[in-house]
C-alpha cells in the first residue's frame, strides 16, 4: 500500500492557493487562523488585495514549495494546477465547478500520483443534505421525479451549479433542474419531491462564502494524511458509502 505523500509535513503546513477571486480571497483571509502558512497565490491577474510577495502568475514562480494547494479557479486552470501538483507530488483540493470531460480526466490522472479531493461544495451542511437525499430516494422509491433549483450571484458562469448536479446524482432518478442567477446570492439549493397531496423539500442556504473556505481548509488538512487517490467531501467527513 502506498504511503501518504506528505507524512513528513510539519505544522503549520505551507498552503498555496490557485485562483484569487471571490473564493481565493476568502481562503487567503482564513488560512492563518485555520493553522496554515500561506506561501503563494496564483492568478492570471494580481488583484488589489494580494501583496507582491504572495502573488505568482504560475506555480513555477513559487519561491517556497507548498505542502498542499487549494484551487478555486476556472476549468482550464484546474487542469493546469492538477498537472503541476501531480508532477511535484503535492496534494490538491479543488472546488472549481463546471469541469468538462478533459479536465475531469486531468484530475483523475493526478489522483493516481497524489491525494486529490474535488468537491462541488465544501459546506458540511450541504454534504449532510447529500446523505439525506440518498436516503429520501430509498424511502420514496425510484419512480417519483425530483426538482432541483439553484440560486446564485449573477457572476456565476455554470448552470445548473456543480452542487445542483451532485445533489441530482445523490437523489438519482428523473431530475429536473432550474437555475436563477441574480444579485449577490452566495448559493441556495432546493430539492423538491412531490407526492400525492404532499411535498418534501430539502433546502440549503449558504449565508457566508467563508463557510466554503473553512470547509476547503478542513479538507486540505485532512488530505495531508491521505494516500494518493481521488477523494470527496463525503470521504473527508466520514459519510461516504461503503
Ligand atoms: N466547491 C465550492 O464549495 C465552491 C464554492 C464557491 C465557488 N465555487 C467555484 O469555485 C470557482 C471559483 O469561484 P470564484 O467565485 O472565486 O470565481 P472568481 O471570483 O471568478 O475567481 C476565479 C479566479 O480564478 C482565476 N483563474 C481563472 N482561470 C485561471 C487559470 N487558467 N489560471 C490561473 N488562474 C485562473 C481568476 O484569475 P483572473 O481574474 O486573473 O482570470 C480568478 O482569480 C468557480 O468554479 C465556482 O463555481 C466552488
Amino acid at each position: 500500500m502506498s504511503e501518504p505523500v506528505s507524512s513528513a509535513v510539519r505544522t503549520p503546513p505551507k498552503l498555496a492557493l490557485h485562483g484569487a477571486g471571490r473564493m481565493g480571497r476568502q481562503l487567503a483571509e482564513a488560512a492563518e487562523s485555520a493553522g496554515f502558512s500561506l506561501v503563494g497565490v496564483i492568478a492570471r491577474h494580481q488583484p488589489d488585495w494580494l501583496t507582491d510577495d504572495l502573488y505568482a502568475a504560475s506555480p513555477e514562480q513559487f519561491i517556497v514549495q507548498p505542502d498542499v494547494v487549494i484551487d478555486f479557479s476556472l476549468p482550464g486552470g484546474a487542469a493546469n494546477v492538477a498537472q503541476w501538483c501531480a508532477a511535484n507530488t503535492i496534494p490538491l483540493v479543488s472546488g472549481t465547478t463546471g469541469l468538462d470531460e478533459s479536465t475531469r480526466a486531468e484530475l483523475d490522472a493526478a489522483s493516481t500520483k497524489v491525494p486529490l479531493l474535488w468537491a462541488a461544495n465544501f459546506s458540511i451542511g450541504l454534504n449532510a443534505c447529500l446523505v439525506l437525499a440518498r436516503r429520501l430516494r430509498e424511502l420514496v422509491g425510484p419512480a417519483v421525479p425530483a426538482r432541483i433549483l439553484d440560486i446564485h450571484h449573477a457572476g456565476k458562469l455554470d448552470a445548473p451549479s456543480g452542487t445542483a448536479l451532485v445533489l441530482g446524482e445523490a437523489i438519482g432518478g428523473t431530475v429536473e433542474y432550474d437555475s436563477v442567477r441574480e444579485g449577490d446570492a452566495i448559493g441556495e439549493h432546493h430539492l423538491v419531491i412531490e407526492l400525492a397531496d404532499e411535498r418534501i423539500e430539502i433546502r440549503h442556504v449558504a449565508e457566508d462564502r467563508r463557510l466554503f473556505a473553512l470547509g476547503a481548509l478542513h479538507a486540505a488538512r485532512w488530505l495531508l494524511d491521505q494516500a494518493p487517490g481521488h477523494y470527496s467531501m463525503l470521504d473527508c467527513i466520514g459519510a461516504a458509502r461503503p
